[in-house]
């Protein structure tokens, strides 16, 4: 059976996944999407929609029961939406190639993960369950380190905490609360800050085979604006630390995936160089967002991580020899942070916009917003990213488009 003939099914309909939705169309395949959200801008360019939860496997699963594209579809993904236990519960319903739920489960589940990991001997920072407040101000007194708080069970940034060891009573409490707002489970666990370079992966996994695909620095500069947040302010792909470490990541990112059971798939990977290597922050069981694999993987390596993904879905093996990287240009990315205030009017330069290096420029703003301090990186106020033939080019073009963003407040 070719493309054409074939049928998937992308949980999620977000911006981030248009292109990927676009370019499955383009590949032969008929798409179909789901997602909560009746405006997702992704249905307008699929062939069908299912109104479900994203993140509730039970309503997309039974949605997809009691439609009639159910057994036409061939392969369940998401791009750019962290829903692996909806994606493989769905996939199971279907009986289709997929990860099975515990490991999705787990690739969700922070303090699991985390476990796995210990167990298999993968370098991961030091981490515990955190019971209650006490038990936070316990944990925090006795290890006299920078600590990062975070849900177990949440994603983009959101409720994600660095706490200095100086912390006082009152932001302990207020801490924990925020942190634990962020969890379904109410559960969190505390891990030792890492120190270091922090790199964002990507990966292909197919059995024993393994490709580290894309290696990206994240720019953390602006730690101290955001703290206690922890919320990147952008990065660039290829890492300055590639390929020299390559080696090293792709080992590490398999070896992070066999320990939680993942055979088949995409593998997003946070990943700081430690002192003696790399360290695992966590691994996710899907795609990348940040229009990472629909943009940048493509534009600096050539490599068209989306076919992967259809076809591992559809219970085909990738071409490996077409996933090795070639890297051709260098990607920037920036993302605006505004600081609070209502906005009176936004302007930004027409010619930055067309510029022909500049892939994306979006605001997520507009006049008449009232502009509330970030707290994760889901509220960040615009995106910027630049291709160019240097590291140089690409970090001085986005900056040059946020700092041409004028906004004046009212
Ligand atoms: N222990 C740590 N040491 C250093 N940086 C960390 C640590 N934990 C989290 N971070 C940083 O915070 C980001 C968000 O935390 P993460 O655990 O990945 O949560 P999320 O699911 O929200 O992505 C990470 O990508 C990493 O950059
Ligand atoms: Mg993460």
């Amino acid at each position: 059976m070719d493309n054409k003939q074939k049928t998937v099914l992308i949980i999620g309909a977000g911006k981030e996944a248009v292109t990927g939705i676009t370019q499955a169309k383009e590949m032969g395949y008929t798409v179909y999407v789901s997602d909560g959200d009746l405006n997702a801008p992704g249905i307008a360019y699929a062939d069908g929609f299912i109104q479900a939860s994203v993140y509730d496997p039970q309503e997309t699963r039974q949605a997809i029961l009691g439609h009639d594209c159910r057994d036409k579809i061939d392969g369940v993904l998401a791009i750019a939406c962290d829903a692996p236990v909806t994606v493989s519960t769905v996939a199971k319903a279907l009986n289709l190639d997929s990860h099975s739920v515990e490991t999705a489960t787990v690739a969700t589940h922070k303090l699991l993960m985390k476990q796995a990991f210990h167990k298999a001997g993968i370098p991961t920072p030091w981490f515990r369950a955190v019971e209650s407040i006490g038990h936070l101000r316990h944990l925090i007194q006795k290890e006299q380190k920078v600590l990062v708080l975070k849900p177990v069970d949440s994603r983009g940034s959101r409720g994600v905490l660095r706490l200095l060891p100086d912390i006082s009573h009152e932001e302990i409490t207020w801490a924990y609360e925020l942190s634990v707002s962020y969890s379904g489970a109410k559960q969190l666990i505390v891990e030792h800050w890492m120190d270091g370079p922090q790199l964002s992966t990507e990966s292909v996994i197919w059995d024993e085979e393994s490709q580290l695909v894309a290696v990206a620095d994240r720019n953390y500069d602006q730690l101290e604006n955001h703290a206690p947040f922890i919320m990147e302010n952008g990065g660039n792909t290829p890492s300055v630390h590639s390929p020299q470490i390559d080696l090293d990541l792709n080992e590490i990112i398999a070896a992070a995936s066999k320990a939680i059971g993942l055979q088949r798939g995409t593998v997003k990977g946070d990943v700081v160089i430690g002192p003696e290597g790399p360290v695992v922050i966590e691994i996710a069981a899907r795609l990348s967002g940040g229009y990472f694999c629909t943009h940048t993987i493509p534009k600096v390596y050539g490599v068209n991580l989306i076919k992967a993904a259809l076809e591992i879905c559809t219970g085909q093996k990738p071409d490996f020899a077409a996933l090795k990287p070639q890297i051709r240009c260098v990607q920037g990315n920036r993302h605006l942070f505004l600081k609070e205030g209502v906005i009176k009017s936004v302007q930004v330069s027409s010619e930055l916009v067309d510029h022909s290096d500049v892939a994306i420029f979006k605001l997520n703003i507009k006049s008449g917003d009232k502009i509330e301090k970030a707290t994760d990186h889901t509220q960040r106020h615009g995106v910027v990213m630049t291709f160019c033939e240097t590291r140089k080019k690409a970090v001085e073009l986005a900056e040059r488009c946020i700092d041409s963003v004028d906004i004046v407040y009212g």
